[in-house]
Parts: C-alpha cells; sequence; structure tokens
C-alpha cells in the first residue's frame, strides 16, 4: 500500500490525531512498541524535517532505521525507483520515500510506502501535521484560510489544499469563501489578511524555477498588525524571505510548534501503520 495522498490518511485521520496527543511528551520514548522493525528511508531529495522528523519517531517507539541517500544506491546504476523500492521492501517493514518521480512510478509492494514528498504533487504528511497543528485551536465554522506561496510548484501547498477540500469535518470550511493567494494580487491579497483566521504561508521553489518570480509575498510588520489575534499563521518550512526572524516573536506564528509536531504525527502514523 502507497500511503501516496492525503485523501489515503483520511479513514484513520482522527485516530491519528489522538495518539499524537498522546506522544506529545518530546522528553519521553516508548521503546516495546514497535521494537524489531524495521522502517527505510530513501530520500533522493534535499530534506532536514521530514527526514529526520520520521527516523526520530521510529527510534522513539523502539524501531531501526536503515537508510540510503541518491550517491550511495542503485538508482545511480540505472536501476528504476519501483525496483528499489521492491528490493528495499524485502528488508524493511515500512519505506519513506522523498523523489522527484510521480507515485504512479513507484511500482508495488507489500511493504507499506509513506510519501515523503513526490516532486510538485503531493506533501501528505505535512498537510496532517499542518492540520494537527491548526486543531490545536478552536476553528470557527466558516473558517477562512489564506494561501500564499508557490501554487504552482508547492508540494505542500498541494496536500494542504487537499486536506480543506476532502476532509470538511476536520475544517468546517466553506470553500464559497475560499480565498487563495495565487489568484489574487499581491494587493487583493493584504487586503484579505484581517478577515482570515489561518494564514498558510510558503515559499518560492527556487530549485524549481528558471527564473525566480519576483514580488512575492513578504509577512511584514504591518501584515501582522492588521491580522485578527487569534489567526494562526503556519509555514511549512525551510523558511525564507516570507516569514521574516522579527515575525517569529508573534505569538500567532506556529512554524516551531510545526517543527514539534512533525515528531509525535509520523510516531502516531508509524505506530498506526505498523502496530
Ligand atoms: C517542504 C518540502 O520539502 O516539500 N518542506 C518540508 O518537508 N517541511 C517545503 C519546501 O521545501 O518548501
Amino acid at each position: 500500500m502507497i500511503y501516496g495522498k492525503v485523501e489515503d490518511y483520511l479513514p484513520f485521520l482522527k485516530s491519528l490525531f489522538n495518539t499524537a496527543n498522546s506522544f506529545k511528551d518530546i522528553d519521553r520514548s516508548y521503546p516495546n512498541l514497535l521494537q524489531g522493525k524495521i522502517m527505510a528511508t530513501l530520500f533522493f531529495e534535499p530534506s532536514t524535517r521530514t527526514r529526520l522528523s520520521f527516523e526520530s519517531a521510529m527510534i522513539k517507539l523502539g524501531g531501526s532505521v536503515v537508510t540510503v541517500n541518491d550517491e550511495s544506491s542503485s538508482l545511480m546504476k540505472g536501476e528504476t525507483l519501483s525496483d528499489t523500492i521492491r528490493t528495499v521492501s524485502e528488508y524493511a517493514d515500512v519505506i519513506v520515500v522523498r523523489c522527484n518521480k510521480p507515485i504512479s512510478e513507484w511500482g508495488e509492494c507489500d511493504c507499506p510506502v509513506i510519501n515523503a514528498g513526490d516532486g510538485k504533487d503531493n506533501h501528505p504528511t505535512q498537510a496532517l501535521l499542518d492540520t494537527y497543528t491548526i486543531n490545536q485551536y478552536e476553528i470557527p465554522r466558516n473558517l477562512k484560510i489564506g494561501i500564499s506561496g508557490d501554487m504552482q510548484n508547492s508540494r505542500t501547498i498541494n496536500s494542504f489544499y487537499d486536506m480543506l477540500t476532502l476532509d470538511n469535518q476536520i475544517f468546517p470550511y466553506d470553500s464559497t469563501q475560499q480565498t487563495s493567494g495565487s489568484f489574487l494580487s499581491l494587493k487583493d491579497f493584504e487586503e484579505i489578511l484581517p478577515e482570515l483566521h489561518v494564514l498558510y504561508l510558503n515559499r518560492v521553489q527556487r530549485e524549481r524555477h528558471e527564473i525566480v518570480p519576483k514580488n512575492t509575498f513578504v509577512l511584514s510588520e504591518k501584515h501582522l498588525n492588521s491580522m485578527r489575534e487569534d489567526a494562526i499563521i503556519l509555514n511549512p518550512g525551510p523558511r525564507r524571505e516570507e516569514l521574516p526572524d522579527h515575525a517569529l516573536n508573534d505569538s500567532r506564528v506556529k512554524f516551531w510548534d510545526q517543527v514539534r509536531n512533525g515528531l509525535c504525527i509520523r510516531m502516531a502514523l508509524l505506530h498506526h501503520i505498523l502496530k
């Protein structure tokens, strides 16, 4: 089974969030829960948060981690990604993959495979932790969410958007009121900021552009002053100019909460899949 898209996680989303709550104390480990299980990480694109939180999650649950990177894998010798995944499935109980190839090219194997980012398309576990972070706060009906960033190239935006539109239980989100930065000019986007309950800020995906776009949204002191007192501002990281240092002092910015929640959500996910 490939846990490739947000919809693959929806059937167990609520229980996942409950389990994540029980793993929130970052000083605790649970060495008996996944003892003897092996997770393989195959990361063929850069990562800090996603990779290390998956690996730490597995270790905290008592499991072990094996890994390759692109220089040391047989992909460099021309092996197909599906053969690599199938091979690793013989050695591991779960595989976590990040690569630039769509999930349709990952092949099939008996071992569960978790998508940690497939090119521009999906990053479902990021959407899980983003949603989990928002759910720590009271969510109003007709939630208004603004998304800014690289709409064409950002897998975090794609999966976050899938989460909004697929699960109206989690987000009582009124799609008729949807606000999205890609379809608004910067000036118009600034105008809707005071209404937003959630602002999802994303970086420009420089590595996916030949010419880096200019005039992108950068959160200023003035924007922060214009926003609701109970607004939540998220950024999946890595943080660039869109979320400057000064903004991190604002308690509405949940950047570090997201980093922290990445661990307990991934612990809950590995536990759910392997228990
Ligand atoms: C994102 C990614 O790699 O897709 N980061 C992450 O996993 N937290 C976002 C990005 O690179 O912009």
